[in-house]
């Protein structure tokens, strides 16, 4: 099946009614999906496991239909997790060659791409796939890097954890260097050296097979988001489990936004504590005398925080840059 060209599908009329009705509400941005429960559906339609994966990369296609269609112009999936390298080399080399025929076709897929403005981008340690996928990722993501009227986030040899000890690692790698500061850690900074950095945040995340937990996926970028267990295997997701959580995102929008709202601002003062904790030890190295100076010291903290940015800022543009030289490489087919 073809990537896109659900896109051009006619819907039924009552479809198109209940698209229209749901718009109404507040709708998601950032939709993430954890397509589990491919093998438990082969085995109930009694086919092969590759079978079920495909018929997986199927629903995902819908999936992006339906979002087109909700104008929802996100969506993360979940396509191969560090774990699944554990699975049987058999199933793994099923599952790369469906990758590598997938990305394949989406090079065929130039024109749908461009004229409905995909962004493709993979989140996850790429460096663990064979070359073919290296390069296959690089001339994906070189392809659809100006689009940006919706965006396919690809979670391929990811997991959050090691997502965030990779972040750890940049940071203080960051500090080693003389780039930045320790004090200039914070959460945002953090989590701006994820993989999926780019991205919005998470507003519905919908896991299926019944499995009622987060298996290492964006466990960071979902504290605020509206979490779908969904009872059907993902190949046997309808459109009406997808309304459903998108319902659900809508009736507990309120005291998600409040809860993001309030973790903001925690963010912001702990960063002005820190700013002003930071000028003050500033003015007594400097011997000056004046420390109790609240003007002063309120003007210290400012020019602080306006040199902590500018530190910050260049270590992510190094960060960015570094990565975008890893994709030349592999762009060019090298290791
Ligand atoms: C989880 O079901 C599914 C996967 C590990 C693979 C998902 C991949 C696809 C749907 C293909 C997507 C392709 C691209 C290019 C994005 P499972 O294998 O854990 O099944 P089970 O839970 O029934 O054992
Ligand atoms: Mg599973």
């Amino acid at each position: 099946m073809s990537w896109f060209g659900n896109f051009e599908n006619e819907q039924g009329f009552f479809e198109s009614l209940c698209y229209k009705v749901i718009k109404m509400g507040q709708m998601p941005k950032h939709v993430a999906v954890i397509m589990d429960g491919n093998r438990r559906y082969a085995k109930k339609e009694n086919i092969s496991r590759k079978e079920g994966h495909t018929a997986g990369f199927d629903k995902l296609a819908q999936v992006l239909y339906w979002c087109h269609e909700l104008d929802i112009p996100e969506v993360t999936c979940y396509a191969f997790s560090i774990e699944n390298f554990k699975r049987s080399k058999q199933e793994v080399d099923t599952l790369i060659n469906i990758f590598n025929d997938k990305l394949a076709q989406l090079m065929k897929e130039k024109d749908r791409l461009m004229k409905y403005g995909v962004c493709i981008r993979f989140v996850g340690d790429i460096s663990l796939f064979d070359l073919k996928i290296k390069k296959s990722v690089a001339d994906v993501v070189e392809m659809t890097k100006s689009n940006n009227k919706c965006f396919l986030n690809i979670a391929m040899a990811y997991t959050s954890r090691d997502e965030i000890a990779q972040a750890v690692r940049e940071v203080c790698k960051g500090v080693k260097d003389g780039l930045i500061k320790e004090s200039d850690i914070t959460e945002s900074l953090l989590e701006s050296c994820f993989y999926t950095n780019h991205c919005k945040p998470v507003d519905v995340l919908i896991r299926t097979s019944g499995e009622v937990r987060l298996s290492d996926f964006l466990l960071w970028q979902t504290s605020f988001s509206m979490l779908c267990f969904i009872d059907a295997y993902w190949p046997d997701l309808s459109l009406w489990h997808f309304i459903y959580c998108i319902l659900k995102f809508q009736i507990g929008f309120d005291s998600l936004q409040n809860a993001k709202e309030l973790s903001e601002l925690k963010e912001s003062r702990s960063q002005l504590d820190s700013d002003l904790q930071n000028a003050f030890i500033e003015l007594k190295q400097n011997m000056n005398s004046d420390v109790e100076n609240q003007e002063l010291l309120q003007a210290v903290a400012k020019e602080y925080s306006k040199k902590r940015i500018v530190r910050q800022t260049l270590f992510l543009n190094r960060l960015e840059e570094k990565r975008k030289e890893q994709l030349v490489e592999w762009f060019k087919g090298e290791a």
